[in-house]
Formats: structure tokens, sequence, C-alpha cells
């Protein structure tokens, strides 16, 4: 079993409140992404679940038991760290094998053990050579097996990718998701890269300044974000927001007005922002909701050109073909799909489209 609960957890250092009330609720066997930018407290939170960080409040239950003043050791969880250094004069299978060795298992538990994580790493052919003899992404594998060859209650990974090129990262990806799946185990992964997040979870948590923005998978995070803020963090290019304000059935924003969908339910005048994802606009196809602008900048990224288009004084981001050509200052007609905006409230941030859809 591998169950995690973190309840309301409290943490500040001197004025600065790191943890505001965090709840998390990690079910077991769950890949669970902890998402924020640098400073959200995502760290904080695994130190806490962990134990290595005394709380000013809340809980922490580990299959269903309540664990808060558990010592870190007694806790039955395994930390992953962004760096992790291997040792130098040891084989990768002594590396490997090095936690199971302090915990006396026997030579042939070891064996085993070493064999499985190799080959689901794909490091079998490794496993004499010393770290010296090793490319990064390999030591960064053997590393990763070291980790994984205990079996915990649950795994906290704190950005465990980070310090790999783009490349290695993407790949490790896969096979992470590859390797949750084939071990059944509680990962609580945590991560500042929106894309790591969408591509494993299979919950997210979203951390702001301390506070659980939204739970949820990564397709409720990424198309029902809860608020003005998830919606701008998550999701690349970042979504385009513009300033307006309801008027009877309508939308009127600076130069533009649209049909207000019937689920933004708000009084006439009150400050809001319309949410439009770059694949929710077009410029190649004609609708009736569109919004009148002209080319800012182009940005081909091979399959797809992003399209800047100014919309009075704000810009829109549209994804187009790979082909669309134009120059600056053209005009445009911006057609948007409304069944896919978003509407938030512009002085809470809070979210309108959920309520009636
Ligand atoms: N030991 C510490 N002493 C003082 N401030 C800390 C300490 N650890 C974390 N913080 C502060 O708490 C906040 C959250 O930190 P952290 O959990 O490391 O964020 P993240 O991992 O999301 O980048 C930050 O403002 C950070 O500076
Ligand atoms: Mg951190």
């Amino acid at each position: 079993m591998g169950t995690v609960a973190a309840h309301g957890l409290r943490k500040s250092f001197g004025k600065v409140q790191a943890l505001d009330g965090v709840t998390l609720d990690v079910p077991d066997g769950s890949f669970f992404v902890v998402l924020g930018p640098s400073g959200a407290g995502k760290t904080t939170t695994l130190r806490a679940i962990a134990g290595l960080e005394k709380l000013d409040a809340g809980s922490v239950h580990l299959d269903g038991r309540d664990a808060t003043g558990d010592a870190p050791a007694d806790r039955d969880l395994a930390m992953v760290f962004q760096s992790y250094a291997l040792y130098p004069k040891l084989t990768a299978y002594e590396n490997i094998a090095s936690p199971l060795r302090a915990r006396r298992c026997s030579s042939s538990e070891i064996a085993a053990a070493v064999e499985r994580m190799s080959s689901l790493l794909h490091i079998e052919r490794l496993l004499q050579r010393r770290p010296a003899q090793m490319s990064g992404g390999e030591m960064q594998r053997v590393a990763l097996a070291r980790a994984l060859v205990r079996s915990p209650r649950a795994f906290l990974m704190d950005e465990p990718l980070t310090n790999l090129d783009l490349k290695l990262r993407v790949e490790m990806r896969t096979e992470l998701t590859r390797i949750h799946r084939s071990l059944g185990a509680t990962f609580i992964y945590v991560t500042n890269d929106q894309v790591e997040a969408l591509s494993m979870a299979d919950y997210v948590a979203v951390l702001k300044e301390g506070k659980v923005q939204q739970v949820g998978t990564p397709a409720e995070v990424y198309e029902r974000p809860a608020n003005q803020w998830v919606a701008g963090f998550v999701g690349s290019p970042q979504i385009s927001l513009l300033a307006c304000r309801a008027e009877g059935d309508q939308l009127v924003g600076e130069g533009w007005t649209l049909p207000r969908p019937r689920w933004a339910e708000a009084e006439d005048g009150r400050p809001l922002l319309l949410g439009l994802r770059a694949e929710n606009l077009s410029i190649e196809q004609r609708g009736d909701a569109s919004l009148p602008g002209e080319l800012y900048g182009l940005e081909p990224l091979g399959d797809r050109t992003v399209v800047d288009v100014r919309v009075g004084t704000e810009i829109l981001k549209v994804k187009a073909r790979p082909t669309v050509t134009g120059v600056p200052g053209e005009r445009l007609q911006v057609t948007v799909d409304l069944d896919r905006a978003h509407v938030f409230d512009a002085g809470t941030g809070l979210s309108l489209s959920d309520a009636g859809r």
C-alpha cells in the first residue's frame, strides 16, 4: 500500500509562509505531480511528507495511519533528489546494490533486485562500469535505479530530471511513466515544468505561494483551470487573456464584441478576462465569433506556427499551419471557438466557466 494524505500543512521560515494550508490526497499507486514555479513550496511539501521538516500545523497520514510525529526513517518513504551523486569508486552494480546492502539483504536478493531494475532502466550493459566510464545520461539512469531499487511505501521525487539536457529529459519522461506502471508504486513527483506534469501525471496539484490552486487530472487542469493563474501556468503557448466586461448577452472588450457564452454568468459591467488558448483560435477559418486584429509577429515552430495578433493593446497567440504567411500590420480576423473559451473574474481570478458547463 502507498496512500499519502497530507492535510492542512503549514510551515513558515521567519517571515516566509512557505506552506499555507497545503492539502494533498495521494491515492495508492498513482503518479501524483506537484506542479508550481520556483518558491511555491514544492520541496517543503515533500520534506514535510518525508518528516524532514517540522510543521507549524497539519497532519500526514500514511496508509491511513497518523505519521505526523514519526521520524523520517519510520515512514518507509524514499526521497529522490534533483542531483544525486554516485559513489565514484563503485561499479554501477555496486552503486545500485548499496541501499540493499545497507539493509543487510542477502546476495541473491540483491542480485535479483539489481537485475530487475537494470532491465527496467536499460542499463544491463553498464553494470560493471564505474561512473567515470559513463555518460551523464547513463549516470542518471544508474542513480535512478539506485533510488528505485528499494520498495518503499512511496517515492518522493524532487525535480529529478532538471539537470538533464532536453532530449534526455523527454526520453526519461516516457521511461519514468513506464517504470511507474511496472512498479505499481506511489510516486509523488515535484516539478516546475508543466509539460512534465501534463505528460506523466495521473493527478496534478498546482501549487502557488504555499497554496494549492487546483487538483485534478492533467486534462481537467488544462481544460478547466480553476483560476486565471492556473490557466496561465499550464499550457504552451500561454493562454491569451483579454480584458472585457459583460453587457447583456455580449462580452465587450477594447474594440471587439463577442456573444457571451451562456455559462459565463456575470452582471453587467463586471470586469472579466476572456481566456483563449492558441488551438481554439484560428486566422484561417471563418466563423461567426471573431475578433478584429492585426498581425504582430510569426513564430514558426516546425509542425505549426504561432501567430501573434494584436487586438486593441493586447496580443493573442493563435495556432496556425506551418505554411502560414503574412506581414506585420496586416489586418486579420481571428475566429474564436467560444465553446472552449474561459472566462475569469478579473478581480478574484476565479473561473466563471465551470458552473454551467
Ligand atoms: N530552510 C529554509 N529557510 C528559509 N526559507 C526557506 C527554507 N526552505 C524554503 N524556504 C523558502 O520557502 C519558500 C518555499 O520554498 P521551496 O519549498 O523550496 O519551494 P520550491 O521547491 O517550490 O521552489 C521559498 O520562499 C523559500 O525561499
Ligand atoms: Mg524545490
